[in-house]
């Protein structure tokens, strides 16, 4: 059996050598233009050249959870696309949304103004009641983020295209559902998959719609957010703040009006980083399973698009 590994901004070595050592059975290489025939890919943002060489593959794996990039390509149309799934993700984004939200929930961006002037001042307590948590999105990161939002105490509220039943979390589900998932929510997280159903879905339209001082937190794609909808609504007040990972061009360019707003809070996209050892893991228990004629989850609905 033999895998090409693909990976565009990925130092190849390490990888290769946790592949090697998980499918000792199989012949695991760097693609470079030209190269022999696999059966199996692994991949990140790979030229389209690459599949246009590797015609026959049987599937395809991504080291990502999202497969937006990888759709833009045209792919072999009998492999499979097989995403990862949590992959030790989950819980790294559990724990940046649990930052983001606390943050805003205790005003620390005030308490540190207030240090900075040197201000000794012990603000009103904030009722977690008061901050209801909305996710948009209630796959595998989204359903563990909005658990986790429960277990801070906060009122859940998520939103699925498929109804979903959570514990702690009030679940909508479909467009019909949409505004009364907006209205009741403070705190907008959004972990939607990009499709052509989901781009531009954080803009005036949707984002007036939420409470008056809401925040927002994109750690799903840039384009799901209309950048200059954003600021208008926190300029006017209607927005409190917002937490952007995620941005329509990545890495985010030295003029763009996000790195200075007041309050916006930038960070490089890194909510949930890929990691090798789990990823490796799942991808080999998963290639096995294929080898075997078995179904395996993660499968990519090419016509859903995630
Ligand atoms: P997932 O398991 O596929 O979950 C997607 C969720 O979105 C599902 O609940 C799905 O509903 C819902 N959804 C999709 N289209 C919808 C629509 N039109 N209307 C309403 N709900 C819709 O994906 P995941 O693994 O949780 O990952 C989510 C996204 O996070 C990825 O696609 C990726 O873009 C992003 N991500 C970002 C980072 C980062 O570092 N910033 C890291 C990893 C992933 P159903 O359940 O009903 O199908
Ligand atoms: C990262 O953004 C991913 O999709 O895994």
């Amino acid at each position: 059996m033999k895998i090409s590994f693909c990976c565009t901004g990925t130092p190849p070595e390490p990888w290769l050598q946790a592949l090697r050592a998980a499918l000792p059975q199989a012949q695991v290489e760097l693609w470079s233009p030209g190269a022999a025939a696999a059966d199996y890919a692994v991949v990140w943002a790979p030229p389209q050249r690459f599949f246009d060489e590797q015609a026959q593959l049987k599937a395809i794996f991504t080291i990502g959870a999202g497969v937006d990039g990888l759709l833009k390509l045209q792919l072999p149309a009998q492999a499979a696309l097989v995403r990862l799934e949590d992959a030790g993700m989950a819980r790294q984004m559990a724990e940046y949304v649990s930052c983001a939200v606390l943050r805003h929930f205790r005003e620390f961006d005030a308490y540190e103004d207030q240090a900075r002037s040197g201000e000794w001042l012990q603000r009103r307590v904030q009722r977690h009641a008061d901050f209801p948590v909305g996710v948009l999105g209630l796959g595998v990161l989204g359903a563990r983020v909005a658990q986790t939002m429960a277990q801070w105490g906060f009122p859940v509220h998520g939103w699925s295209r498929t109804a979903k039943v959570l514990q702690g979390v009030q679940g909508h589900a479909g467009a019909e559902q949409l505004q009364e998932f907006l209205a009741a929510t403070r705190i907008l997280v959004c972990l939607l998959p990009l499709t052509p159903q989901t781009q531009g879905i954080l803009s005036h339209e949707t984002l007036s719609r939420l409470r008056s001082g809401a925040y927002v937190i994109n750690v799903a794609r840039g384009a799901h957010l209309v950048d200059a909808d954003l600021i208008a609504l926190l300029d006017s007040g209607h927005l409190a703040g917002a937490t952007l990972d995620v941005f329509r061009t990545e890495p985010l360019p030295p003029e763009h009006a996000f790195w200075t707003h007041p309050k916006i809070r930038v960070t490089p996209h890194i909510s949930a980083r890929t990691l090798r050892q789990e990823s490796v893991a799942q991808i080999a228990q998963k290639l096995q399973a294929l080898e075997r004629a078995e179904g395996v989850a993660g499968l990519v609905n090419l016509t859903q698009g995630y």
